[in-house]
């Protein structure tokens, strides 16, 4: 079966501006199939946010390919879809708005993109604040939109850079959630990136365990409880150890 996002053998160098060379990412090998959903944790430095955005088409990489349905990535396209760490949305816009953006680009006429962008809301529970702006929404709420936003756009994989990075416990357990019955209603594939081991064995079928300077894949774990999962199932707490013991041999 063809990957839907491969790289392989892949590098990154950055040049400071000493002309130093730092190499951030190093012969990463890395598959990810349809309708997977697939974790990448590791620690602070480790080159997630850079692979991610390899793949996003946002940044070159120095050697090595990255390949999406087999064929080169050479740039951002609507079918992969970022969501950010940060809240991304146009502040002078409303909520609605922003999620119709990527449709509006497109071209699809504003009574088409709008009822399309209140489709979206209304999956992420927030219909009600359509005509917000950014600012007048909750932490959750954003990244709820953002979401939205992406998911709008109709891409096959939703690439996530911390999205719940930082957001209270509770908001964040609600959204991890959320997102997992949004992803088994529209069989997205997703990659989301984090730091939290907990975070990680919750949401994903596959964790890819990285390490850092250079960033490479030390372990792919697969996780092989149902859905949806309880923290208390049993072998959750076991996983928990043996990531946590791997990530404490890992280089930071
Ligand atoms: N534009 C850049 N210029 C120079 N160095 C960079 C650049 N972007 C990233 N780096 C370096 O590459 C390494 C990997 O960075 P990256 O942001 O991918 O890590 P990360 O795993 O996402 O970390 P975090 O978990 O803290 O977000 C870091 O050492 C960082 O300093
Ligand atoms: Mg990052």
């Amino acid at each position: 079966m063809t990957p839907l996002l491969e790289t392989s053998n892949l590098r990154k160098d950055f040049k400071s501006d000493h002309g130093e060379v730092f190499c951030a990412l190093d012969g990463v090998d890395f598959k990810v199939f349809d309708k997977e959903f697939v974790c990448l944790l590791g620690p602070s430095g480790c080159g997630k946010s850079t692979w991610l955005r390899i793949v996003a088409g946002l940044e070159v990489a120095t050697s090595g390919s990255v390949l999406y349905k087999g064929s080169p990535v050479k740039g951002p396209g609507r079918e992969r879809g970022m969501v950010f760490q940060e809240y991304s949305l146009l502040p002078w816009r409303s909520v609605v708005e922003n999620v119709a953006l990527g449709p509006e680009v497109h071209g699809m006429r504003f009574e088409d993109r709008r009822e399309l962008a209140m489709d979206y809301l209304a999956r992420v529970g927030l219909e009600k604040f359509a005509e917000a702006k950014p600012h007048e929404l909750s932490g959750g709420m954003r990244q709820r939109a953002a979401i939205a936003r992406a998911l709008a756009n109709d891409p096959d994989v939703l690439l996530m850079d911390e999205p719940f990075g930082a957001l209270d416990a509770h908001t964040r357990v609600l959204l991890q959630k959320e997102l997992l019955q949004i992803w088994e209603k529209n069989r997205k594939t997703v990659v989301f990136v984090t730091h939290s081991v907990d975070e990680a064995i919750y949401l994903a079928d596959r964790i890819v365990v990285m390490s850092a300077h250079p960033g490479r894949v030390v372990e792919t774990i697969d996780v092989p409880f149902d859905r949806p999962r309880s923290r208390s199932c049993k072998g959750f707490g076991e996983m928990t150890e043996r990531v946590f013991e791997l990530l404490e041999g890992v280089q930071v």
